[in-house]
Order: structure tokens, then C-alpha cells, then sequence
């Protein structure tokens, strides 16, 4: 959902706030723009489209020349993406990026359009720079912030120039995402760490309604009230090589490719001496044993998720699982206490309605564990417990290895809970762990199916709809598969619990329409073939993902996607997410898209 950059030090400014435009274009890409400080004038370049199109631009006008600026690349809220509404943004004496949504500016607007202001573009954020420039009255920015941050509601992070100091940067935020790095004599801000690894790993978290003044001194922060702060400096743990391509021609591929290891490293972070441990992080037998009912709360794949760990929870330590969609769950009054747990999942750390999902459940006294990418995300910080996943920075917009260690880590979970419970002694959950720890091989061999897939691919790059099915965790993949085809190849799909079929779908099945039948699961196998049979009496084309042993009865199966494994059934969502995750891939690629950014999506959902 937007991302904004702004570095002052003694490089090209223009250079590195397009570099970390890049990096950021993962938060939206539907237009760009910056403003850097040429002497004592601030020289603002945007554009509608890309940032290729910002290049283009920034090629034929002459990029500015200067030591300090921000930039911005877009995912339009308020505001068709056009030149006039990109940003940066300038009224008065203030120029601005910003990130979030300012929920009155309607009010406000109609507030300084009485005191003479005027708009350029149809942006809630203009209305940020109009109030700052208002606020400015005595020349005195960090006044000027403090009172425009209590007049706006809703979420912003802001990098801002004044005018009259060249040799600023400003920036504040509240709600949504802001860091500063700390180089040697330079200073950034950026929405996310990878804007600035390539030059340092040192950063700060800003909190909210925190300031922060960056000047050839370094960084001076300032609460609310603009009061001195100290903060305190961090170190990355991310490396510039996990933020770039590596040889691959997409992020997707090479996050889908980077899952035999994240997941590894996922196990190994949370086992000792052969079973799940998360003392650590406080997640003790002594307080699952007090559980009595679970939420799991997310949005998209981080909740698809949550479907595989109903399934888990409820099939090994017997408590009630209940997977809530975290838009939904934040306004329906949900009936908690304490005896429950409610688990957030979200590989950003960000999400507004997740985050929403927390707040909610803390403000009624629920404990509540996070599990989380991005370790200094703002769910990461605000749950009781975090179990942080280590899969290194996911650009691709299409989330893949942080659905696979999320659901590592709640295999992990549910062994642990039906201990504590007593349904498993510790010889099962030694066993059990042993049998995860094999996943990895098991993801490997099917990412190396790059030819079948592609034939697969080449079988739906034309049609224009098609559907998902299977059982139980077969039911949860087929969800989680065919959200990843419609996001990035704007194909029609749908997912069923195959015995659903028959209420109501089975009528859109005409002759060729592409079934995939997620067929991993035994127990269910013969009925969920049962299924394939009756969409393969009406005409469907039948892809199966399943065991690479799996028989299926002559000419039932048009094509299939095997995985060989030695895992048991409840494992196999790893292995069988990835294939699906590589036939979304390589559709997209043939259908011309960019899988990285499709369109209308942005990374990191931090507005309602
Ligand atoms: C799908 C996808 C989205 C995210 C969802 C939640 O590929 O990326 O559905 O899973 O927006 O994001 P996080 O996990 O960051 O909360």
C-alpha cells in the first residue's frame, strides 16, 4: 500500500530514492514520483504507470541533482492514478509523500479550501500537505507537524520537505509502516528495511505519532507532543541478496524456489531435542493446556493458513478451531474469554484488518500469539506471544514461502497443543516432528517440475474460468491455489469442498472446462475421485495434484502434477502448495503478465 523513501547524505539523492522506489514497487505500482532539493528549490518528477515509466521520465526531463529528498510509488486509494494525483504532493511551502488513508479529509479539505486553499488533485493526501503548509504559520516545522498530526484521523506515514530547509528531511507516522536507517553520515526513511540494506543495516522504528528530523547531524526524533526521544538502533538481520532477483527472472519463482530452505530454517528455529519448543516465545504446555478454543484470524493466504491449522488442531489436539477472514472478525463481536487464543498470521506484519483482528481480541483481555514475517512488523510487536517465521524478505506481491513456514510453524503448534492436552504422548510428537523435518525434500522435488508445469500452464493460459477442487486439507489447498491463479493471471476460478460440487457449481461445468483436483489426501481419496468422476462425465479436463502412486481409473485424468514423498497425508500441503503455487507461475508468465505485480494488487494491505 504505497511506499515512501526519503534519504538525505552525500549521494545522488535521485538515484538512491529510485533504487529504493524498487525495491518498494512490491507496495504498489500504479504511479510514481520524487522531489529532491536542487540548491535551495525542490524539483518534483512523477508519473502515471511504473517506475520503468519514472525512469523513462526522470531520462528525458534530466534527473534532479541534489542531496535530499522522498519519493513514493503508488496503489491508488483516493484519486485515479494519474500524473496530477501521484506524488510527491506540494501546496504552500510543504512538499509531501505519503502512505495510508487520511479517513477526514473530506472536512478537512472543506476547512482550508475556507481559509483559501486550493487542490490540485483528487488525493486525501494533499490535504496532509495543505494542513502542514496552514500549520507552518510560524516557520517552525516540527511545530507545524505536531499540530497537523492531531487534526488527521486515520493512517499515515509522511516524509516531508519544507521550503525553507534544503537540508531536511522530515517524517512521522501513525498506523502505518515507517523506518529510518542509519548510515555512516546519511540518513533514509523508507517503508521497509530492503529500501535501504544495499547501504546500511542500522535502523530505528519509529512508532506512532513519533517524528523524526533528518539533517546532515543525523536523525533527531520527537514524540507527539515534539518532545527530544531517544531510540534505540537496530540491526537487520536481512542481507541485500535476499532483496534481489538472484538469477531468477521473478521474485515469485525464486521465493517459491527459496522454500525447501525457509522452511528448514523454520523447523530448526522451533524444535529441540526433537520436538516442537516455543518457550521462548512464552507459548508453554502450562498455557495451552489452559486453552480451550481457538481463532485464527488473517487475511487471504495468511487465512487460507489458518484453514490447514483448523484442520491440524482439531485432527491432533481436539480444541475447537474457528478461521475467521480478520475484516470480518474485527466487527462482528465475536463471543471470546479467556479461556481462548486467538492467533494473528501475517507474513507483512502489517495488515490493518489483521492488526484490527489483535487489537480487538487484546482490548476484551484474549491472550493472543502472533506469527509473523517481518519481526519488527507492528503485529509482531503488539501481540502477547510472536513466533517470528525466518523466510527472509518476500517481494513478490503473490505470497508463497511465508503461506509454507506459516504453516510449518502451526504443524509445530498443533503438535505441542496435543501434548499439552494429552492426546499425544511425547513419543508421537518425537515422531511426528521427525516426519515434518522431512518436508523440505519433499518441496524440492517438486519444484524442479518446471517442464510439467509448464506444459500444465500451456493447457490454461487460454481458458476463462476454472475450478479447484477436493477434501479436508485437500479443500484448504484448493483455496489457497485458486487464490494464487485469479491474483496473478486474472483468470476466473473458484475453489469447492468437492462433495459441494453437487449443490449448486456442478451446473457450470461444460465440455473442456479445467478441473484441478487436489487429491492428496487418502482417507478422502475415493470420494473426492468419486467428484472427479462426475465432472468428468460432463465434458471437464482433469488436472490432478496428487502422490506420484495415486491410480486414477483410464482416461480420467487429463494431466498431473506428482509429488514423490515419503510424508505422511497430514503433511502434504507443503509439497502439494508449491506445485500449485508453480502452475499459477507459469500461467501467469505465459498469459504476458509479471506475476510480481499484478495489477490492482499491493503488498502489505495497511489500509482498511
Ligand atoms: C495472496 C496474498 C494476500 C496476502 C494478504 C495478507 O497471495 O499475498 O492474500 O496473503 O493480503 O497479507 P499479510 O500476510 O501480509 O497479512
Amino acid at each position: 500500500m504505497c511506499g515512501i523513501v526519503g534519504y538525505i547524505g552525500k549521494r545522488n539523492c535521485s538515484d538512491v530514492l529510485m533504487d529504493g522506489l524498487e525495491k518498494l514497487e512490491y507496495r504498489g505500482y500504479d504511479s510514481a514520483g520524487i522531489a529532491v532539493f536542487e540548491k535551495d528549490l525542490i524539483r518534483t518528477i512523477k508519473t502515471r504507470g511504473k517506475l520503468q515509466a519514472m525512469q523513462e521520465k526522470l531520462a528525458n526531463e534530466g534527473k534532479p541533482i541534489g542531496h535530499c529528498g522522498i519519493g513514493h510509488t503508488r496503489w491508488a486509494t483516493h484519486g485515479e492514478p494519474s500524473d496530477v494525483n501521484s506524488h510527491p504532493h506540494s501546496n504552500g511551502r510543504v512538499t509531501i509523500v505519503h502512505n495510508g488513508i487520511i479517513e477526514n479529509y473530506s472536512e478537512l479539505k472543506d476547512f482550508l479550501t475556507e481559509r483559501g486553499y486550493t487542490f490540485a488533485s483528487q488525493t486525501d493526501s494533499e490535504v496532509a500537505a495543505c494542513l502542514l503548509d496552514y500549520y507552518y504559520a510560524e516557520r517552525n516545522p516540527l511545530k507545524a507537524i505536531t499540530e497537523t498530526m492531531r487534526e488527521l484521523r486515520g493512517s499515515f506515514a509522511l516524509g516531508i520537505l519544507f521550503r525553507d530547509f534544503p537540508d531536511r528531511v522530515y517524517a512521522v507516522r501513525k498506523s502505518s509502516p515507517l523506518i529510518v536507517g542509519v548510515g555512516e553520515n546519511e540518513s533514509f526513511i523508507a517503508s521497509d528495511i530492503p529500501a535501504f540494506l544495499k547501504f546500511t543495516k542500522k535502523f530505528v522504528l519509529l512508532d506512532d505519532d513519533e517524528i523524526v528530523c533528518m539533517d546532515e547531524n543525523g536523525q533527531h526524533f520527537y514524540n507527539g507532543h515534539g518532545l527530544p526521544l531517544e531510540k534505540e538502533v537496530q540491526i537487520a538481520e536481512w542481507d541485500v541478496e535476499q532483496a534481489q532477483k538472484g538469477g531468477f527472472p521473478h521474485y515469485m519463482l525464486k521465493e517459491i524456489h527459496e522454500q525447501p530452505e525457509a522452511v528448514k530454517k523454520t523447523l530448526d528455529a522451533y524444535i529441540s531435542n526433537g520436538v516442537p519448543d516455543f518457550e521462548a516465545v512464552g507459548l508453554t504446555d502450562e498455557l495451552l493446556r489452559d486453552v480451550k478454543r481457538v481463532f485464527v484470524v488473517g487475511c487471504g493466504t495468511a487465512m487460507y493458513a489458518g484453514i490447514v491449522a483448523r484442520y491440524v488442531i482439531e485432527r491432533l489436539a481436539r480444541v475447537p478451531v474457528t478461521v475467521e477472514v480478520a475484516s470480518e472478525f474485527r466487527y462482528m463481536d465475536p463471543i471470546m474469554g479467556k479461556d481462548d487464543l486467538v492467533i494473528v498470521i501475517s507474513q507483512s506484519g502489517e495488515t490493518a484488518d489483521t492488526k484490527a483482528g489483535l487489537e480487538l481480541a487484546k482490548s476484551r483481555g484474549v491472550r493472543t500469539l502472533a506469527i509473523v514475517n517481518v519481526k519488527y512488523s507492528a503485529i509482531a510487536r503488539g501481540a502477547d506471544m510472536c513466533i517470528h517465521t525466518p523466510a527472509g524478505p518476500e517481494i513478490s506481491v503473490c505470497c508463497t514461502k511465508a503461506y509454507s513456514v506459516q504453516i510449518a510453524v502451526l504443524y509445530l503448534i498443533a503438535f505441542r497443543f496435543a501434548y499439552a492436552h494429552g492426546q499425544i504422548d511425547e513419543n508421537v510428537m518425537k515422531r511426528l516432528t521427525e516426519q515434518l523435518c522431512g518436508a523440505p525434500k519433499s518441496i524440492e522435488n517438486v519444484i524442479v517440475q518446471n517442464d510439467e508445469c509448464q506444459y500444465i500452464a500451456s493447457q490454461l493460459v487460454n481458458v476463462d474460468t476454472l475450478f479447484y477442487i477436493g477434501r479436508g486439507l485437500d479443500y484448504a489447498l484448493s483455496l489457497e491455489g485458486s487464490l494464487k491463479l485469479k491474483e496473478i493471471t486474472y483468470i476466473h476460478s473458484e475453489a469447492y469442498a468437492a462433495g459441494e460440487l453437487k449443490h449448486g457449481p456442478i451446473s457450470l461445468i461444460e465440455p473442456n472446462i479445467p478441473v484441478i483436483a487436489v487429491a492428496t489426501q487418502r482417507d478422502v481419496l475415493a470420494k473426492t475421485v468419486s467428484n472427479m468422476e462426475e465432472v468428468k462425465a460432463r465434458g471437464a479436463r482433469i488436472i490432478a495434484v496428487c502422490r506420484k502412486e495415486t491410480e486414477f481409473a483410464e482416461g480420467m485424468v487429463d494431466m498431473r502434477l506428482d509429488f514423490d514423498s515419503d510424508l505422511d497425508d497430514l503433511f502434504a500441503p507443503l509439497p502439494a502448495v508449491c506445485a500449485l503455487q508453480m502452475i499459477a507461475y507459469y500461467t501467469s508468465v505465459l498469459r504476458g503478465i509479471d506475476p510480481d505485480k499484478p495489477r490492482n494488487l499491493a503488498k502489505s494491505v495497511t489500509t482498511e
